[in-house]
């Protein structure tokens, strides 16, 4: 198994070289620098063009197709890093030591009890909701028990809410009794951590990602073990099976890829909760609604669907001639900011082609993938500068690990809760409430008109 997961280090490394091969002629980026503010920018719509702060987290350059963790290489960081790793890194801003990753890695086992939030969670119809709504909703029940914010209005007391036996909780395996996380968030104001916040968001949202998962499955949630990394405990509580070597590696990959992307919109969605002054569950709650549109987290689901759509590899061709004569997006492929191969693209690509290699019921899913991308290519690609993005081959990755389409663009917020909230962090440090403008384009002067005489 050593070797099964030191090949998956070499095909990395392979696609990292690929990656600088076939960009080597565009021009160096023009880096990054600080802002003497104000500053002119053009603007397009959709906000293309404007920069809305400085940030020390992550880079993407679109031509050189660079995706950047706090200095690192993605492809380094997917070779020799972990999930667990990475979150530190781009919280805190430095890989741990070895003390510290030991010290997070703990606090994210504790933290992923979540056994009140699931009961809560468990009076909703889980089964029949949308995957992302139930997260949405069970991150902001997480958001449990009482914050100095509702204190504040005067409005709920602890006793208002469920107040749950956590063993009473209908699990499959026995609760593991002191690991239940107990945290309560409080106003900024207070000395409290907010970064304390941030763990309990990371480690959470697997939890109820699995729950949801089980759910759907007619199944009860498991407990986590404590026993496991990041990644193989989310494979363990959807599964039931405690994963390979490979699949894990294979999952903390593909967490790693999605942990953080430049301002996307929903990034931008969660900083604009977060400068109110709101809080990080309704923050990484905004994340998480923003990630749900096809045009963004949700194209992953989509993809896997369109290829079972095309069937066969043969139809690929009419497929995109006609999906581009009426104008049709082609999901999976384009990007605002990447004009060239998407790096994470380019990782999950191999990885699907060695998972589904072995995979005799996905292989036939991978090889109409592999038509419709040289398809896309010819009919498009160099022209428009169009390439497969991160969510056209993690579909395929995920269902040779035993994922549901459905639970796609939550495993893909599992992972994005960590880019949501170290930016968070960071702009609250110098924090500006977010207000952009809009150019009225309606009347002026118009006489109010009674109803009876409309
Ligand atoms: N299929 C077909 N044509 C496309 C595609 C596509 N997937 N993407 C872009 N184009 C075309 C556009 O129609 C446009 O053509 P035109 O110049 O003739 O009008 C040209 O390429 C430029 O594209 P824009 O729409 O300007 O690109 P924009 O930056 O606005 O959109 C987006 C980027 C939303 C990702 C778009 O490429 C898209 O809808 N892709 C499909 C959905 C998808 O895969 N989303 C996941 C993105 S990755 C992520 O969010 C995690």
């Amino acid at each position: 198994m050593v070797e099964e997961t030191k090949k998956i280090t070499e095909m990395i490394l392979d696609a990292a070289q690929k990656a600088r091969e076939e960009t080597s002629n565009e021009p160096e980026p023009e880096l990054t620098r600080p802002l003497q503010w104000p500053i002119q920018a053009t603007i397009g719509p959709g906000l293309e063009g404007a920069i809305a702060c400085e940030s020390k987290i992550g880079y993407v350059n679109g031509s050189k197709g660079w995706l950047i963790y706090r200095g690192y290489d993605i492809f380094d960081l997917c070779a020799y890093s972990t999930f667990e790793e990475v979150s530190y890194l781009l919280l805190m801003g430095k890989l741990p030591t070895a003390a510290e990753l030991e010290e997070f890695k703990l606090k994210l086992i504790n933290y992923r009890f979540l056994n009140q939030t699931l009961r809560m969670l468990m009076s909703s119809p889980v089964e029949s909701m949308n995957t992302m709504s139930a997260l949405r909703l069970g991150t902001l029940l997480t958001r449990r028990l009482i914050t100095l914010l509702d204190l504040e209005d005067g409005s709920p007391t602890p006793a208002d809410y469920i107040n749950s036996d956590e063993d009473s909780i209908p699990m499959e395996t026995a609760p593991i009794g002191e690991l239940h996380a107990i945290y309560e968030f409080k106003h900024r104001s207070d000395d409290m951590d907010d970064t304390e916040a941030c763990f309990h968001l990371i480690a959470g949202l697997s939890t109820i990602t699995a729950a949801i998962s089980r759910i759907r499955q007619g199944r009860m949630p498991l407990e986590p073990n404590p026993k496991l990394s990041h990644a193989a405990n989310l494979l363990y509580m959807i599964t039931g099976r405690e994963p390979t070597a490979v699949e894990e590696r294979v999952m903390d990959i593909a967490l790693i890829l999605h942990a953080d992307h430049g301002m996307n919109a929903s990034t931008f969605a969660a900083m604009v909760v977060a400068s109110t002054l709101s809080d990080i569950y309704f923050s990484v709650g905004a994340g998480i609604a923003a990630l749900n549109g096809p045009l963004h987290g949700g194209a992953n689901e989509q993809v896997v669907r369109t290829l079972i759509e095309i069937g066969d590899e043969r139809n690929v061709k009419s497929w995109v001639e006609k999906s581009l004569a009426s104008k049709g997006k082609i999901m999976g492929f384009g990007h605002r900011v990447y004009k060239t191969y998407d790096p994470r693209a380019r990782v999950l690509g191999v990885l699907a082609k060695h998972l589904a290699e072995t995979n005799e019921s996905i292989k036939p899913l991978f090889n109409t993938a592999q038509a419709l991308e040289k398809e896309v290519g010819t009919q498009i690609g160099t022209k428009k500068k169009i390439f497969p993005n991160v969510d056209f081959f993690s579909g395929i990755v995920y269902s040779c690990l035993g994922i549901a389409p459905e639970m796609f663009t939550p495993i893909f917020a599992v992972s994005r809760v960590s880019g949501w909230t170290a930016r968070v962090l960071e702009y609250l440090e110098n924090n500006r409430i977010f207000r952009p403008r809009a150019m009225y384009t309606g009347e002026f002067n118009k006489g109010y008109i009674p109803l009876d005489q409309r």
